[in-house]
């Protein structure tokens, strides 16, 4: 494969992508086969690592239409895209009635408000003043997506509330634990569009910082019907 500097650098792969990206290879005998969606693909690397660990059909949803450009290049390039679809549209709308094996999702979820910063499009990172804005609209709509052995593995910042996904998850008869839990360096221009409540109620747990530098933690939080972590032997 020939290395391609002039990818879209509005849509490169950020420390929660990679992170995604290691469980997904940590977990390779269990993907093999699978049925596969991601929810915003940006440049579309999660979706071909998907199809490289060999998701039997892979299936991406993005707002942004240079997202769905990006990825059919990539998935082109790669040799994937007769295993895939691609949907230009909003979360959940466009898959309709269908259930996935492997539901993942790297969304944007920082708490600011809407807009973008550098070189990113308002779309990449805001998840409004809480930052739930879309992963609340994700827990609501899993359920009716996920097929009976299913799973899902999304990025999470910590400081947006472990617990309040867990709760919201709970009425849907879905469970969640973590399965990678890392600290990403969280850049000035990021933390100055953070509410201050954030960062009050944050601080010293999943926030902190050495001088002008930030730190929030970050995990990986794999989401499956109540009982399974259980048979597998996690009692938590
Ligand atoms: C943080 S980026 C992640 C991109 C890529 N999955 C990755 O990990 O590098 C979030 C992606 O979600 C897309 N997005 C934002 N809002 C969306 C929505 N309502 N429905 C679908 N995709 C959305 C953005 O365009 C962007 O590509």
């Amino acid at each position: 494969m020939e290395y391609n500097a002039s990818a879209n650098p509005a849509l490169s792969p950020s420390e929660y992508t990679a992170a995604l990206i290691q469980v997904l290879r940590e977990r390779r005998a269990a993907i093999a086969g699978v049925s596969a969606l991601e929810i915003g693909v940006g440049s579309g690397v999660v979706l071909a690592e998907l199809g490289a660990l060999g998701a039997a059909s892979l299936c991406g949803v993005d707002i942004e239409e240079s997202a769905i450009d990006a990825c059919q290049t990539l998935l082109v390039a790669e040799g994937m895209d007769d295993r895939a679809i691609l949907h230009l549209g909003d979360m959940w709308e466009p898959v309709g009635a269908h259930r996935f094996d492997l539901i993942v999702a790297n969304l944007p979820h920082f708490p600011m408000p809407d807009g973008g910063y550098g070189i990113r499009r308002p779309s990449w990172s805001a998840g409004g003043p809480d930052g739930r804005r879309f992963l609340d609209r994700f827990i609501d709509g899993l359920a009716a997506q996920l097929s009976r052995e299913g799973r899902a593995l999304i990025t999470h910042n910590a400081f947006v509330g472990l617990d309040a996904t867990r709760d919201r998850l709970l009425p849907f008869g879905l469970e969640a634990r973590s399965a990678l839990s890392r600290q990403v360096f969280i850049p000035p221009e990021k933390i100055a569009l953070m509410p201050d409540a954030i960062w009050r109620r944050e601080e010293g747990r999943t926030l902190f910082h050495l001088g002008p530098y930030a730190f929030g933690e970050m995990v990986v939080l794999e989401i499956a019907w109540d009982g399974t972590f259980a048979a597998e032997g996690d009692n938590g």
